[in-house]
Protein backbone atom coordinates (compact mmCIF):
# COMPACT_ATOMS: atom_id res chain seq x y z
CA UNK A 1 0.00 0.00 0.00
CA UNK A 2 1.45 3.51 -0.73
CA UNK A 3 1.98 6.44 1.87
CA UNK A 4 1.78 10.11 0.71
CA UNK A 5 5.15 11.07 1.41
CA UNK A 6 6.56 14.66 0.81
CA UNK A 7 9.37 16.11 -1.23
CA UNK A 8 11.51 17.56 0.80
CA UNK A 9 14.35 18.26 -1.45
CA UNK A 10 14.57 18.28 -5.15
CA UNK A 11 17.98 19.13 -6.51
CA UNK A 12 19.81 17.98 -10.14
CA UNK A 13 22.18 15.08 -9.92
CA UNK A 14 24.07 15.19 -12.94
CA UNK A 15 22.73 16.13 -16.58
CA UNK A 16 19.23 14.38 -16.36
CA UNK A 17 19.07 13.31 -13.34
CA UNK A 18 17.00 14.93 -10.33
CA UNK A 19 17.65 13.75 -7.03
CA UNK A 20 14.45 13.60 -4.71
CA UNK A 21 14.67 13.48 -0.76
CA UNK A 22 11.21 12.22 0.79
CA UNK A 23 9.68 12.31 3.93
CA UNK A 24 6.49 11.92 6.05
CA UNK A 25 4.70 15.07 6.11
CA UNK A 26 4.33 14.49 9.90
CA UNK A 27 7.88 13.97 10.88
CA UNK A 28 7.63 10.51 11.57
CA UNK A 29 9.98 7.38 10.87
CA UNK A 30 9.80 6.12 7.62
CA UNK A 31 9.48 1.85 7.33
CA UNK A 32 13.45 0.41 7.10
CA UNK A 33 15.21 -1.01 3.94
CA UNK A 34 18.63 -2.64 3.22
CA UNK A 35 20.71 -1.84 0.19
CA UNK A 36 19.15 -3.07 -3.16
CA UNK A 37 15.84 -1.88 -1.94
CA UNK A 38 13.55 0.24 -4.56
CA UNK A 39 10.26 2.25 -3.83
CA UNK A 40 7.53 2.85 -6.12
CA UNK A 41 6.51 6.40 -6.59
CA UNK A 42 2.52 6.50 -7.87
CA UNK A 43 2.20 8.79 -10.62
CA UNK A 44 -1.02 10.72 -10.81
CA UNK A 45 -2.45 8.06 -13.20
CA UNK A 46 -2.34 5.78 -10.70
CA UNK A 47 0.37 3.92 -12.40
CA UNK A 48 3.83 3.06 -10.64
CA UNK A 49 7.30 3.27 -11.20
CA UNK A 50 10.28 1.61 -9.04
CA UNK A 51 13.37 3.70 -7.94
CA UNK A 52 16.21 2.64 -5.90
CA UNK A 53 16.97 4.19 -2.72
CA UNK A 54 20.53 5.40 -2.90
CA UNK A 55 20.49 7.37 0.47
CA UNK A 56 21.46 6.50 4.03
CA UNK A 57 19.61 3.60 5.51
CA UNK A 58 20.53 4.74 8.51
CA UNK A 59 18.75 7.78 8.49
CA UNK A 60 14.85 6.77 9.52
CA UNK A 61 13.34 10.03 8.62
CA UNK A 62 14.69 10.28 4.41
CA UNK A 63 13.72 8.17 1.31
CA UNK A 64 15.98 9.23 -1.28
CA UNK A 65 16.19 8.76 -4.87
CA UNK A 66 17.81 9.13 -8.34
CA UNK A 67 15.55 9.88 -11.38
CA UNK A 68 16.86 9.95 -15.44
CA UNK A 69 15.04 11.55 -17.51
CA UNK A 70 13.97 9.05 -20.21
CA UNK A 71 12.52 10.48 -23.07
CA UNK A 72 11.26 7.04 -24.98
CA UNK A 73 9.73 6.15 -21.65
CA UNK A 74 6.00 6.34 -20.74
CA UNK A 75 5.70 9.80 -18.76
CA UNK A 76 7.57 8.93 -15.35
CA UNK A 77 10.35 10.57 -15.31
CA UNK A 78 9.28 13.53 -17.44
CA UNK A 79 6.72 13.61 -14.61
CA UNK A 80 8.92 13.75 -11.98
CA UNK A 81 11.42 15.99 -13.85
CA UNK A 82 8.84 18.12 -14.46
CA UNK A 83 5.75 18.21 -12.60
CA UNK A 84 6.40 16.96 -9.02
CA UNK A 85 7.73 20.14 -6.72
CA UNK A 86 9.26 20.41 -3.57
CA UNK A 87 6.47 20.62 -0.96
CA UNK A 88 3.95 18.31 -2.67
CA UNK A 89 3.19 14.47 -1.64
CA UNK A 90 3.24 11.79 -3.67
CA UNK A 91 2.03 8.31 -3.03
CA UNK A 92 5.01 5.92 -2.28
CA UNK A 93 4.67 2.42 -1.91
CA UNK A 94 7.59 -0.37 -0.20
CA UNK A 95 10.15 -0.78 0.49
CA UNK A 96 10.73 -3.84 -0.79
CA UNK A 97 14.67 -5.50 -2.05
CA UNK A 98 14.86 -8.39 -4.90
CA UNK A 99 18.47 -7.27 -4.91
CA UNK A 100 19.51 -8.19 -1.88
CA UNK A 101 23.70 -8.42 -1.02
CA UNK A 102 24.85 -11.92 0.54
CA UNK A 103 27.32 -11.83 2.50
CA UNK A 104 30.35 -12.13 0.70
CA UNK A 105 34.37 -11.60 1.89
CA UNK A 106 34.96 -9.95 -2.35
CA UNK A 107 32.57 -7.78 -4.19
CA UNK A 108 32.38 -5.93 -7.65
CA UNK A 109 30.12 -3.62 -8.41
CA UNK A 110 29.46 -2.41 -12.04
CA UNK A 111 26.96 0.26 -12.42
CA UNK A 112 26.19 1.92 -15.76
CA UNK A 113 24.50 5.38 -15.68
CA UNK A 114 21.45 5.67 -13.20
CA UNK A 115 22.29 1.91 -12.25
CA UNK A 116 24.64 3.74 -9.88
CA UNK A 117 21.08 4.33 -7.24
CA UNK A 118 21.29 0.82 -5.92
CA UNK A 119 24.49 0.59 -5.81
CA UNK A 120 25.41 3.15 -3.46
CA UNK A 121 24.32 2.04 -0.31
CA UNK A 122 25.72 -1.37 -1.01
CA UNK A 123 29.18 0.04 -1.48
CA UNK A 124 28.68 1.76 1.79
CA UNK A 125 27.52 -1.41 3.89
CA UNK A 126 30.49 -3.14 2.26
CA UNK A 127 32.71 -0.50 3.31
CA UNK A 128 31.01 -0.90 6.46
CA UNK A 129 31.65 -4.61 6.70
CA UNK A 130 35.39 -4.09 6.16
CA UNK A 131 34.83 -6.44 2.34
CA UNK A 132 37.60 -6.16 -0.10
CA UNK A 133 35.32 -4.25 -2.80
CA UNK A 134 35.60 -2.46 -6.00
CA UNK A 135 33.09 -0.24 -7.69
CA UNK A 136 33.49 0.38 -12.07
CA UNK A 137 30.68 2.87 -12.65
CA UNK A 138 30.24 3.47 -16.24
CA UNK A 139 28.51 6.53 -18.39
CA UNK A 140 28.27 8.04 -21.58
CA UNK A 141 30.24 11.19 -19.96
CA UNK A 142 31.17 12.29 -16.26
CA UNK A 143 28.66 15.02 -16.67
CA UNK A 144 26.24 12.37 -17.15
CA UNK A 145 27.05 10.51 -13.81
CA UNK A 146 25.58 11.69 -10.83
CA UNK A 147 27.21 10.79 -7.33
CA UNK A 148 30.54 11.18 -8.64
CA UNK A 149 31.51 13.46 -5.67
CA UNK A 150 29.69 11.39 -2.43
CA UNK A 151 31.69 8.11 -4.19
CA UNK A 152 35.23 10.70 -4.47
CA UNK A 153 35.65 9.39 -0.60
CA UNK A 154 36.39 6.14 -1.62
CA UNK A 155 39.64 6.66 -3.23
CA UNK A 156 40.81 3.84 -5.34
CA UNK A 157 38.12 1.38 -4.60
CA UNK A 158 36.00 3.20 -7.31
CA UNK A 159 37.19 3.44 -11.00
CA UNK A 160 35.15 5.89 -12.72
CA UNK A 161 34.55 5.12 -16.97
CA UNK A 162 33.07 7.62 -19.04
CA UNK A 163 32.77 6.25 -22.13
CA UNK A 164 33.15 9.39 -24.18
CA UNK A 165 36.97 9.45 -22.40
CA UNK A 166 37.80 5.67 -21.74
CA UNK A 167 34.88 3.51 -24.17
CA UNK A 168 33.19 0.68 -22.98
CA UNK A 169 33.53 -1.09 -20.22
CA UNK A 170 36.67 -3.44 -20.48
CA UNK A 171 34.17 -6.45 -19.13
CA UNK A 172 36.36 -9.29 -20.23
CA UNK A 173 39.31 -7.81 -17.84
CA UNK A 174 36.94 -6.82 -14.78
CA UNK A 175 34.90 -10.27 -15.24
CA UNK A 176 36.98 -13.47 -16.46
CA UNK A 177 38.26 -15.39 -14.04
CA UNK A 178 36.67 -13.35 -10.96
CA UNK A 179 35.70 -15.09 -7.68
CA UNK A 180 33.65 -11.74 -6.17
CA UNK A 181 30.60 -11.75 -6.04
CA UNK A 182 29.15 -9.16 -8.95
CA UNK A 183 26.45 -6.86 -8.50
CA UNK A 184 25.77 -5.02 -11.75
CA UNK A 185 22.53 -2.41 -12.46
CA UNK A 186 22.14 -0.45 -15.83
CA UNK A 187 20.82 -0.13 -19.01
CA UNK A 188 19.88 -4.13 -20.78
CA UNK A 189 22.66 -4.09 -23.17
CA UNK A 190 25.44 -3.77 -20.47
CA UNK A 191 23.51 -6.28 -18.44
CA UNK A 192 23.30 -8.70 -21.40
CA UNK A 193 27.15 -8.21 -21.60
CA UNK A 194 27.68 -8.55 -18.19
CA UNK A 195 25.69 -11.90 -18.42
CA UNK A 196 27.14 -13.44 -21.04
CA UNK A 197 31.02 -12.42 -19.35
CA UNK A 198 30.83 -13.37 -15.89
CA UNK A 199 31.68 -16.89 -14.35
CA UNK A 200 28.20 -18.79 -13.29
CA UNK A 201 27.08 -18.92 -9.99
CA UNK A 202 28.20 -14.98 -9.13
CA UNK A 203 25.76 -12.45 -10.21
CA UNK A 204 23.34 -10.40 -9.61
CA UNK A 205 21.51 -8.09 -11.51
CA UNK A 206 19.00 -5.88 -11.17
CA UNK A 207 16.47 -4.31 -14.60
CA UNK A 208 14.75 -0.89 -14.77
CA UNK A 209 13.25 -2.75 -18.11
CA UNK A 210 11.92 -6.13 -18.81
CA UNK A 211 14.40 -8.42 -20.51
CA UNK A 212 13.63 -9.68 -23.91
CA UNK A 213 11.68 -12.97 -23.21
CA UNK A 214 11.04 -15.81 -25.56
CA UNK A 215 7.74 -17.48 -26.61
CA UNK A 216 5.78 -19.26 -23.29
CA UNK A 217 7.02 -22.80 -23.23
CA UNK A 218 3.42 -23.70 -23.21
CA UNK A 219 0.68 -22.43 -25.44
CA UNK A 220 -2.17 -23.96 -24.05
CA UNK A 221 -4.56 -23.73 -21.42
CA UNK A 222 -3.22 -24.28 -18.11
CA UNK A 223 -4.91 -25.12 -14.43
CA UNK A 224 -3.70 -22.78 -11.82
CA UNK A 225 -4.46 -23.98 -8.24
CA UNK A 226 -5.48 -21.88 -5.55
CA UNK A 227 -4.68 -23.60 -1.88
CA UNK A 228 -5.71 -21.93 0.52
CA UNK A 229 -9.48 -22.59 -0.73
CA UNK A 230 -9.04 -25.52 -3.15
CA UNK A 231 -10.24 -23.40 -6.43
CA UNK A 232 -9.18 -24.21 -9.67
CA UNK A 233 -8.28 -20.93 -12.15
CA UNK A 234 -8.06 -21.67 -15.83
CA UNK A 235 -5.38 -19.60 -17.56
CA UNK A 236 -5.40 -18.87 -21.06
CA UNK A 237 -2.92 -17.64 -23.11
CA UNK A 238 -3.97 -14.45 -23.70
CA UNK A 239 -4.59 -13.49 -19.91
CA UNK A 240 -1.60 -13.59 -17.05
CA UNK A 241 -1.73 -15.31 -14.11
CA UNK A 242 -2.28 -12.39 -12.12
CA UNK A 243 -5.22 -11.60 -14.39
CA UNK A 244 -7.02 -15.16 -14.13
CA UNK A 245 -6.32 -15.48 -10.52
CA UNK A 246 -7.78 -11.40 -10.21
CA UNK A 247 -11.22 -12.40 -12.37
CA UNK A 248 -11.60 -15.59 -9.65
CA UNK A 249 -11.60 -12.56 -7.15
CA UNK A 250 -8.51 -13.39 -5.48
CA UNK A 251 -6.61 -10.35 -5.11
CA UNK A 252 -2.12 -10.25 -5.71
CA UNK A 253 -0.36 -7.23 -4.62
CA UNK A 254 0.92 -5.90 -8.21
CA UNK A 255 3.23 -2.98 -9.28
CA UNK A 256 5.37 -2.83 -12.81
CA UNK A 257 3.23 -6.07 -13.99
CA UNK A 258 6.46 -6.89 -16.43
CA UNK A 259 8.43 -8.66 -14.06
CA UNK A 260 10.77 -6.36 -12.92
CA UNK A 261 9.33 -5.58 -9.80
CA UNK A 262 8.92 -7.95 -7.73
CA UNK A 263 5.23 -7.35 -5.73
CA UNK A 264 3.67 -9.84 -7.37
CA UNK A 265 5.50 -12.82 -5.72
CA UNK A 266 4.02 -15.91 -4.91
CA UNK A 267 5.11 -19.16 -3.65
CA UNK A 268 4.72 -22.09 -6.06
CA UNK A 269 3.78 -25.39 -3.83
CA UNK A 270 3.79 -27.67 -7.18
CA UNK A 271 4.18 -27.70 -10.64
CA UNK A 272 6.61 -26.30 -13.11
CA UNK A 273 6.81 -22.12 -13.30
CA UNK A 274 7.64 -20.72 -16.92
CA UNK A 275 9.69 -18.05 -15.44
CA UNK A 276 9.09 -14.88 -17.50
CA UNK A 277 10.68 -12.36 -15.16
CA UNK A 278 13.82 -9.78 -14.86
CA UNK A 279 14.23 -10.54 -11.35
CA UNK A 280 15.17 -14.24 -10.28
CA UNK A 281 18.88 -15.60 -10.76
CA UNK A 282 19.30 -19.42 -12.47
CA UNK A 283 19.27 -21.44 -8.84
CA UNK A 284 16.15 -19.23 -7.73
CA UNK A 285 14.51 -20.48 -10.85
CA UNK A 286 16.04 -23.43 -10.99
CA UNK A 287 14.55 -24.02 -7.10
CA UNK A 288 11.26 -23.19 -8.72
CA UNK A 289 9.37 -22.42 -5.50
CA UNK A 290 8.37 -19.07 -6.17
CA UNK A 291 7.00 -16.78 -9.21
CA UNK A 292 6.42 -13.65 -10.65
CA UNK A 293 2.32 -14.40 -11.41
CA UNK A 294 2.35 -11.00 -14.01
CA UNK A 295 4.49 -12.59 -16.37
CA UNK A 296 5.59 -15.98 -15.49
CA UNK A 297 3.31 -19.00 -16.51
CA UNK A 298 3.32 -22.47 -16.56
CA UNK A 299 5.42 -25.27 -18.61
CA UNK A 300 2.73 -28.32 -17.07
CA UNK A 301 -0.78 -28.34 -17.36
CA UNK A 302 -1.24 -27.68 -13.89
CA UNK A 303 0.46 -25.44 -10.64
CA UNK A 304 -0.33 -25.00 -7.58
CA UNK A 305 0.18 -21.68 -5.76
CA UNK A 306 -0.40 -20.38 -2.37
CA UNK A 307 -3.40 -18.07 -2.81
S1 LIG B 1 4.04 -6.76 -10.54
FE1 LIG B 1 6.17 -6.34 -10.69
S2 LIG B 1 7.04 -8.32 -10.87
FE2 LIG B 1 4.92 -8.69 -10.97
Amino acid sequence: MADALRVAAKERGADGVVVLVLVDPDGGRLPDWTPGSHVDLVLPDGSTRQYSLCGDRWDAHAYRVGVLREPAGRGGSAWVHDELAVGDLVGVGGPRNQFRLVPAPRYLFLAGGIGITPLLPMVEAAHRLGADWRLVYGGRARSSMAFLDELARYGDRVTVWPQDERGLLPLGDLLTGTDARVYACGPAALLDAVEATCPPGLLRTERFAAKAQGAPVRDLPFTVVLDRTGAEVVVTPQVSVLEAVRAAGVEVLSSCREGTCGTCETTVLAGDPDHRDSVLDEAERAAGDCMFVCVSRSRGDRLVLDL
